[in-house]
């Protein structure tokens, strides 16, 4: 039997199990592991790592922010990025702002990603407008094209939703198998302290850092887990940066509450030392939550390594350092008129790789796990991706393990003018990426033409076993007999 392609010679790793298997690859799908295949097509991978294709699931694309601005990358950018750093698929957000409805949202959307992306590419909903008709009709409609999972924010003016508001979601997705994803900080902390720091005359980038205390991060995260057990609701709480909110959510985890998380690059090789740049240059390393301090990263790393977190993504938000993104308030801007969020679609895979996979902080299988199977599984998108398995989408990423490069804003491929990252030095690289059994990237070239990728109707999240059962007084369908939870699901 011929197959399309074959991956001949290399070491096949998955988040559970490494092993020596030539790949045939047919009709875009994996269909069959074994040895001396032979297929149409060969690529050698003698000396190489065989990976699945990463999954980005945290990554804001042609994406308007809280505060206006438009993200730099759009679909054929921001994927044309994650491609280069590795990536088979990635998940950015739609985002609903108040106002609108969310089918329109995520009509919107289409028109932006169909025709550019060259990976495929599915939306994590945000919501900022929980009417009635949201929570009763658009999110179910939502659900039954494929969106099911939703974000929320407890923070920022045009965003955030009040408490019972977010309760009501995490019930509404509950009742349909949706996930609810947060972004928890405390939003009366993150105002008083930006009003004091504003009104005392502290308006350099510095001082983003100190507006948004861990306390301000710890005490949404313990809001928003006591929430998601009051309700019996899984949550999964995005871009933790403080040992305070990631020992809360371990204790919840241990105590069997369906709560998961996810770290990024930021909090573990960025500090905030970084937005005390000379001028204005500590904008670029603004971010919400912004970088911690040396010792907190040490933690964040641990809890890594224990499995606190099931997700490690970019939170690739790009604005431009110039009038475009960063600078758009003037060339001294006050730091709370400066768009948050920073790029790293293509560097973060090979920064975890690096200092995660050959340090020894984490298994190899633990890097597949982190960057591609967990989000294939927590977000609906398993068995298809995030597996090298029979059957399963030939979305594969090969590593030179041995290779070492400089971090340089030209091999970014993204539409950003800086890397947070420029001038590290990295060893182990993705050299050739597939998609369905395409290649995108090879020897370092793109080869796909944009609008190749598909969206990807995603399935309800699996998350796991069944948690126990929450106890009596946190139950009300227990304590009370009434059925507040629509258990339907
Ligand atoms: O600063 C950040 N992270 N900007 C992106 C929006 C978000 O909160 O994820
Ligand atoms: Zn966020
Ligand atoms: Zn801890
Ligand atoms: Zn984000």
């Amino acid at each position: 039997m011929s197959f399309d392609l074959v991956i001949r010679g290399g070491t096949v790793a998955t988040a559970a199990d490494r092993f020596s298997a030539d790949i045939g690859i047919t009709g875009g799908r994996i269909a069959a592991l074994g040895h001396d295949l032979a297929g149409a097509d060969e690529i050698d991978a003698t000396g190489k790592l065989v990976l699945p294709g990463g999954i980005e699931a945290h990554c804001h694309i042609a994406q308007e922010s809280a505060s206006g601005g438009m993200t730099a990358d759009d679909y054929r950018t921001g994927s044309i990025s994650a491609a280069f750093g590795g990536n088979a698929s990635f998940v950015p957000f739609a985002a609903q702002h108040r106002g609108m409805g969310v089918t329109e949202t995520l009509d919107l959307y289409d028109s932006r990603a169909q025709g550019a992306s060259v990976i495929d590419y599915g939306y994590h909903l945000i919501i900022a407008d929980a009417t009635d008709a949201v929570l009763r009709e658009e999110l179910p409609a939502a659900f039954a094209r494929g969106v099911t999972s939703f974000k929320v924010f407890m923070t920022y003016d045009r965003m955030k939703i009040d408490d019972r508001q977010f309760l009501e979601i995490l019930s509404v997705a509950r009742a349909h198998g949706a996930l609810t994803m947060v972004h928890a900080e405390n939003s009366g902390l993150i105002g008083w302290m930006t009003d004091r720091l504003m009104a005392g005359g502290h308006s350099a980038p510095r001082y983003h850092a100190i507006s948004h205390p861990a306390a301000a991060e710890a005490e949404a995260i313990h809001r928003a887990v006591t929430f998601a057990r009051f309700l019996d609701a899984p949550l999964m709480i995005v871009h933790v940066s403080t040992p305070e909110g990631a020992d809360i959510i371990a204790r919840a985890r241990l105590e069997g509450a369906r709560v998961f998380a996810e770290t990024c690059p930021q909090y573990l090789f960025l500090t905030r030392d970084d937005l005390d740049r000379p001028g204005m240059e500590g904008a670029k390393f603004m971010c919400s939550p912004p970088p911690r301090d040396a010792e907190s990263a040490a933690h964040i790393w641990r809890h890594l390594a224990v499995g606190t977190f099931s997700l490690f993504s970019s939170d690739h938000a790009p604005y431009r350092f110039d009038t475009s993104g960063k600078l758009a308030g003037g060339p001294e801007a006050p730091f709370n008129t400066i768009a948050n969020g920073m790029p790293g679609l293509a560097v973060r895979l090979p920064l975890l790789f690096s200092e995660g996979v050959r340090t020894g902080r984490i298994s190899l299988e633990q890097f597949v796990a982190l960057s591609s199977a967990n989000a294939a599984r927590i977000y609906g998108m398993a068995p298809a991706k995030g597996s090298i398995t029979v059957g399963a989408d030939a979305d594969i990423a090969i590593w030179d393990p041995q290779e070492t490069r400089t971090v340089r804003l030209e091999d970014q491929h993204d539409a950003m003018d800086y890397t947070p990252y420029e001038g590290m030095e990295l060893t182990g690289w993705p050299v050739t990426v597939l998609s369905r059994g395409d290649r995108v990237i090879d020897g370092g070239r793109l080869v796909a033409e944009p609008g190749r990728g598909r969206y990807i109707a995603r399935a309800r999240p699996d998350l796991g076993a069944a948690a126990p059962r929450p106890p009596a007084e946190l139950d009300p369908a227990r304590a009370f007999g009434a059925d507040l939870l629509g258990r339907d699901g």
